[in-house]
C-alpha cells in the first residue's frame, strides 16, 4: 500500500535495523583494523530525538513492526536505554531487538528489559579465551560470556549467539560450540564471512561455507531441516539439533543468499537509509530531518525513504564479476 516500504520486486520492508554508533570496544580481525576507524563525529551522528522521531515515522506511516538497534557496538550509545523506552512507548509498539558483542550488557541487562527491549543477539566466536584475545584483539571473553548469563536471566530471550568462523582460527570449534549453546540454552547461528571489512581483505576462496559448518555439526549431532513456512524472512536456515528443542542456524549470504525475501531497511548512526548491507548508495535523511518547515516534515521524511527503498536492488550482487565492496564497513551499516 501507499504507507509502506516496497520496492520494485515486490519486498515489502517491514524491519528495521538502526545503527547507534560506529565506534566498537573490540577490534575483530574480520571486521577492523588494531587502530580502529575514522570514527564519525559527534555532530554527524542523529541525537537520541532524532532517532526516535524516524522510529516513530517508520512504525507510524511506513509500516516497520520490528526495530533493531545495532552498531559497532550499541551498548556504547549513552542513550541506549532512553531511546529504547521512548520507542517502546510507540503506537503501535514495534518489536525491539538488539545485536551487541555483550560487553556491558552485565550491568544493561535488567534496565534495557525494564525499558521494553524484547530479545538481543550476541556476538561469539570462540569457547577459548586465547583464541578470543587473537581474533578481537581484546581480552575479554569473559565480559561476554557473563553478559550473555545476565541477558537470559533478564528475559531478552531468545538469546540468540552469533559465530563467524575462520579458518586456521576457530573453523574446528563449531560443534563444541553447538554443544555448549545447547547446554545454555542460547540459540546458535554460524556467519558466512562477507566481504564488509575495513581493510577490504576478504577473499572468497578462504572462507568457511555453511556447507562446511554443516558438515563439521554432523560429527556430533544429527540435523534435521526446518521447513520454510518457519523461515519466512529470517536470513538464518535452522536445523533441529538431536531431534528438539534447540536449533542451529546459518547465515549463508555468500552460498546461499536470501535477497529475494528479504524484508529489512537500514538506518546508518548519521542518518543514511541504506536498502542493503550491499548497497553503494545510500539516501540521507539528516538533512531533511535538521531542515525547517515542509522539508522537514514527517511527510517529507517518510517520502524520501520510500523513494529510496524503491530503488532497492534485487541483491547483493556478490556474484557479479563487477561487484564492488561498499564504501563504508560493516561496523559503521550495522550489520
Ligand atoms: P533475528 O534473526 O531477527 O534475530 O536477527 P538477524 O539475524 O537478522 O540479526 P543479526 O543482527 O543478529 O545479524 C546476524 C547476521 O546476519 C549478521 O552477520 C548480519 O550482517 C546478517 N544479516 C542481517 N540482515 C541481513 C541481510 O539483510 N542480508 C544479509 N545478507 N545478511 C544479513
Ligand atoms: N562477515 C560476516 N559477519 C560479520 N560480522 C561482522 N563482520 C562480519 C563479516 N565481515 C558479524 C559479527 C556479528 C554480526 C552482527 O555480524 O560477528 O555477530
Ligand atoms: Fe537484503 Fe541486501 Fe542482505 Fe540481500 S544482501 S538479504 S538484499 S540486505
Amino acid at each position: 500500500g501507499a504507507d509502506m516500504l516496497i520496492d520494485t520486486y515486490g519486498r515489502v520492508a517491514t524491519d528495521l535495523r538502526v545503527s547507534l554508533t560506529d565506534r566498537c570496544n573490540l577490534r575483530c580481525t574480520y571486521c577492523m583494523p588494531e587502530e580502529g576507524l575514522q570514527w564519525l563525529a559527534k555532530p554527524d551522528l542523529l541525537t537520541d530525538d532524532e532517532i526516535v522521531r524516524l522510529v516513530r515515522i517508520a512504525v507510524t506511516q511506513l509500516g516497520i513492526t520490528e526495530v533493531r538497534f545495532t552498531g559497532g557496538e550499541p551498548l556504547l550509545r549513552p542513550g541506549l536505554v532512553g531511546i529504547v523506552e521512548r520507542c517502546a512507548a510507540l503506537e503501535p509498539r514495534p518489536k525491539m531487538s538488539l545485536t551487541t558483542n555483550g560487553i556491558g550488557l552485565k550491568r544493561t541487562a535488567e534496565a534495557l528489559k525494564a525499558a521494553g527491549l524484547d530479545r538481543v543477539n550476541v556476538s561469539l566466536d570462540t569457547l577459548r579465551p586465547d583464541v578470543f584475545k587473537t581474533l578481537t584483539r581484546r581480552d575479554r571473553h569473559h565480559d561476554v560470556l557473563d553478559g550473555m548469563a545476565a541477558a537470559r536471566a533478564a528475559g531478552l530471550t531468545p538469546v540468540k549467539v552469533n559465530s563467524v568462523l575462520m579458518p586456521g582460527l576457530n573453523d574446528d570449534e563449531a560443534p563444541d560450540l553447538l554443544a555448549w549453546a545447547v547446554e545454555h540454552d542460547y540459540e546458535l547461528r554460524f556467519i558466512e564471512q562477507m566481504p564488509l571489512d575495513a581493510q577490504h581483505g576478504w577473499k572468497r576462496d578462504g572462507m568457511i561455507t555453511a556447507g562446511d559448518i554443516l558438515e563439521s555439526l554432523r560429527t556430533r549431532f544429527t540435523l534435521t531441516e526446518e521447513g520454510q513456512e518457519e523461515r519466512g524472512s529470517a536470513p538464518a536456515e535452522r536445523w533441529i539439533v538431536d531431534g528438539g528443542p534447540h536449533t542451529v542456524g546459518v547465515i549463508a549470504s555468500v552460498t546461499r543468499p536470501f535477497c529475494a525475501a528479504c524484508d529489512r531497511t537500514r538506518l546508518t548512526a548519521d542518518g543514511q537509509v541504506r536498502t542493503c548491507l550491499f548497497a553503494t548508495e545510500e539516501t540521507d535523511l539528516r538533512a531533511a530531518l535538521r531542515s525547517d518547515g515542509e522539508d522537514g516534515s514527517d511527510e517529507a521524511i517518510a517520502r524520501i525513504w520510500k523513494q529510496a527503498m524503491w530503488g532497492k536492488k534485487a541483491g547483493s550482487g556478490l556474484d557479479d564479476p563487477t561487484f564492488l565492496q561498499p564504501a563504508r564497513p560493516m561496523s559503521a551499516i550495522g550489520g
